[in-house]
């Protein structure tokens, strides 16, 4: 008796999300791009977003399943959420972590599933600087007790200045701390790589450490990481140096940046002092000299009394902006909820791809819907397109008759 196996797999000429190669089209969002040895089949990355579902740092049979849907639905690019480069460097005492090679494994067979899906498996490497052992924010963020399994007394900025009044105080780093932090974000790089991951993406935004001493809001120091730009992107300059030395030259490197601290109320307003789009500019270019490759630009989330802008898609003027100026592409997120959204960022190029959190928390199939959207028909899994496909066709019937 013979058996028919039925790979669980894309077709990997066809990931889902993909238009066929036999149709003309001009929809940019579904246009392949390539970026050093790694193509992807739209421009469609799941923003990270962290779960708070990781045990001792590792990622779950939860992870597989919430980033693995994504990829049998056809996102181009998976971030994995901030994944700490030092235990102390989680927000939460749940958040995903390569600080020791026991994570690798389980990156691994998260990155293998995406890959047999055709999706490109990134992660983000953070540390959450002086936002660290909190609680997750649906639990109200909180400074969690060393009793409930938190940190507050490891918890380092550049300067003892709190994010708020109920986080924690953090410790200034040392000058040796520096040293010895910029080591640890190369070790969890290299762990990155080993467990498959083709796009790293380094956490320097939303107020976490390397964010920290970007920003003159938080940064006070004196010594050579604090004062002048040029000082307080020393250390930021030196991880992204050190990974870049480290990450295979072959493999995408992306750093999220905050473009602005929003002390100002102006958008685009200027905060010399502390941290705005025009010293975003400045980071960029030392980024891409560093042999960055994809700037995405996010903002906010350095100090509580920021003014933000009402929620629309406030970041993708930013993210014009550095693409402009700087000459280096770009991935925009914030807001882009509909397909014909992020069609007129590519189209109007101010991105080169379009990155979605929440909306993919809400849309599962967000590549699907957005296709629909925008007038195109992109593939769906073999294991559900034929059955799609097979029901539209007996309702038409059913209809017709
Ligand atoms: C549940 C949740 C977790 C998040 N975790 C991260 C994270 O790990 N790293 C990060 O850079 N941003 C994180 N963010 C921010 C998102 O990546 C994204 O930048 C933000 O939600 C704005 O995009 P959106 O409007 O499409 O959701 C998180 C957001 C949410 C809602």
């Amino acid at each position: 008796m013979s058996t028919i196996q039925i790979i669980a797999g894309s077709n990997a000429k066809a990931p889902a999300g993909t238009i066929s190669a036999s149709i003309e089209h001009n929809v940019k969002l579904f246009q392949p791009i390539t970026q050093k040895s790694i193509t992807t089949h739209n421009r469609v990355v799941v923003s990270p977003m962290c779960m708070y579902s990781a045990e001792n740092g590792s990622l779950t049979d939860f992870h597989l399943a919430h980033y693995g849907a994504w990829a049998i639905r056809g996102a181009g690019i998976i971030i994995i959420e901030a994944t700490a480069v030092v235990p102390e460097g989680r927000i939460s005492p749940g958040d995903s972590g390569l600080w020791s090679d026991e994570h690798i494994e389980p990156v691994r067979r998260i990155a293998t599933f995406l890959k047999s899906q055709g999706a490109v498996p990134a992660i983000q490497i953070a540390h959450s600087g002086r936002k660290g052992s909190t609680a997750p924010p649906f639990l109200g963020n909180y400074t969690v007790s060393e009793e409930d399994g938190g940190w507050p007394d490891n918890v380092y900025g550049p300067s003892a200045i709190k994010f708020a009044d109920h986080f924690p105080q953090p410790i200034p780093l040392t000058v040796e701390g520096i040293k010895h932090s910029v080591k640890t974000w190369v070790d969890a790089a290299i762990r990155a790589d080993k467990a498959g991951i083709e796009i790293l993406e380094i956490h320097a935004s939303h107020g976490y450490l390397l964010h920290n001493f970007l920003s003159g809001n938080s940064n006070k120091r004196t010594d050579n990481y604090g004062g002048s730009l040029e000082n307080r992107m020393r250390f930021p300059l030196e991880v992204v140096s050190a990974v870049r030395a480290v990450w295979p030259e072959h493999k995408p490197l992306w750093v999220r940046i905050s473009a602005s601290d929003f002390a100002n109320p102006e958008v685009m307003g200027e905060d010399k002092q502390g941290w705005d789009i025009y010293q975003s500019i400045v980071f960029s270019k030392e980024l891409k000299k560093l042999g960055v490759d994809v700037i995405d630009v996010s903002s906010g989330g350095n100090i509580s009394y920021a003014k933000y802008p009402p929620p629309s898609m406030f970041q993708v003027p930013f993210s014009e902006a550095i693409r402009t100026k700087v000459g280096i592409p770009t991935a925009s997120v914030g807001n882009i909820r509909t397909g014909k959204d992020a069609e007129s960022i590519l189209k109007e190029e101010k991105a080169d791809y379009i990155v979605i959190g929440r909306e993919y928390l809400r849309r599962v199939a967000w590549v699907n819907d957005a296709a629909t959207e925008l007038g195109v028909e992109v593939s769906l899994p073999k294991q559900y397109g034929w059955a799609i496909h097979r029901g539209r066709r007996t309702n038409k019937t059913k209809t017709e008759e």
